[in-house]
């Protein structure tokens, strides 16, 4: 049940809700007083809190969600643009960690910051697996170059390959190309056929690491492990994701074992104005 509850002492008929709501699915009564639901507004309806997040006098509520239920936003702690440009341009692929692991209570907090991501329909379809086990993270990067090494054997004279080439013979030399040493890996997973899995996975992970980052951490993609992860049935096993579902992302997290002093240049932005 999803029913909208108006408490008419608070509303003051501003319709801001109705102008906010993105499925449209609120209008204003006849008499322009009280918002009220479209027909089939518990069927539509995705959930998205935004009228309860929007009412300035918090008049709205649903047995899901009730403003008091929300945090508020402390407008002093906004940060300014310097402040987001220096952050989000110093933000780095860490691939050097301390032998150090991350707390418990610390990944929990990154998966609640990851889990605020946007997602189309505001469908949150990521799961997640956290290896917090060095020594089993160790062992997955191990199951990967085996599989990487398989399909190098099978096919030698495929140039395509060069990255499986280059991650075995690291291996083999005791470096970790797979999981780079890292303490943690955090995979996101969802529904197989869910068609924005993809982009959802991969906002919430960019959420995870740019909040660890702030929290002192340092993470990288790990796009070997989480390639391998839906190509390789034993790894995905081995890491217990549930049938149906695929790996849309993987992530190496640790604490940093270097500093960076400057932020690298980009490609200008390639961009077509009409
Ligand atoms: C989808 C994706 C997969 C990646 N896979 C790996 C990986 O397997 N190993 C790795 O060391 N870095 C990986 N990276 C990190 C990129 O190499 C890195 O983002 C890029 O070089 C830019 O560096 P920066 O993130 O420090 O700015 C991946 C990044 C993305 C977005």
């Amino acid at each position: 049940m999803s029913h909208i509850n108006v408490d008419h002492e608070k509303c003051i008929s501003d319709s801001i809700c109705a102008a906010e709501c993105p499925a449209r699915l609120i209008r204003m009564d006849r008499d322009e007083r009280y918002p009220i639901p479209v027909k089939d507004f518990e069927d539509i309806c995705f959930r998205c809190g935004h009228c309860v997040a929007v009412c300035p006098t918090g008049a709205i509520s649903f047995e899901w969600l009730s403003p008091e239920d929300c945090t508020p936003i402390r407008q002093e702690l906004a940060i300014t643009p310097e402040q987001a440009e220096q952050f989000l341009c110093s933000r780095r692929s860490v691939r050097v960690s301390q032998d150090k692991p991350v707390p418990r209570d610390i990944l929990e907090k990154l998966l609640e910051i990851a889990c605020m991501a946007p997602s189309a329909k505001n469908e949150q379809p990521w799961h997640w697996i956290v290896v917090e086990d060095p020594a089993e993270v160790r062992r997955l990067a191990g199951m990967v170059v085996h599989w990487m090494r398989g399909i190098v054997q099978a096919n030698p004279h495929d140039e395509s390959l060069v990255g499986f080439v280059r991650a075995v013979s690291s291996w083999d030399e005791g470096y970790d190309r797979i999981c780079r040493g890292a303490p943690h890996v955090v995979v996101a997973h969802a529904d197989r056929n869910w068609g924005f899995g993809a982009e959802d996975c991969a906002l919430a992970l960019s959420n995870l690491d740019l909040y660890g980052t702030s929290r002192g951490l340092g993470a990288c993609w790990a796009g070997y492990l989480y390639h391998a992860i839906n190509a390789c049935p034993p790894l995905f096993e081995a890491l217990g994701l549930p049938e149906g579902h695929r790996a849309f992302g993987a992530m190496m997290v640790g604490y940093p074992g270097v500093r960076y002093e400057r932020i690298p240049l980009r490609r200008k932005p390639r961009v077509t104005w009409k």
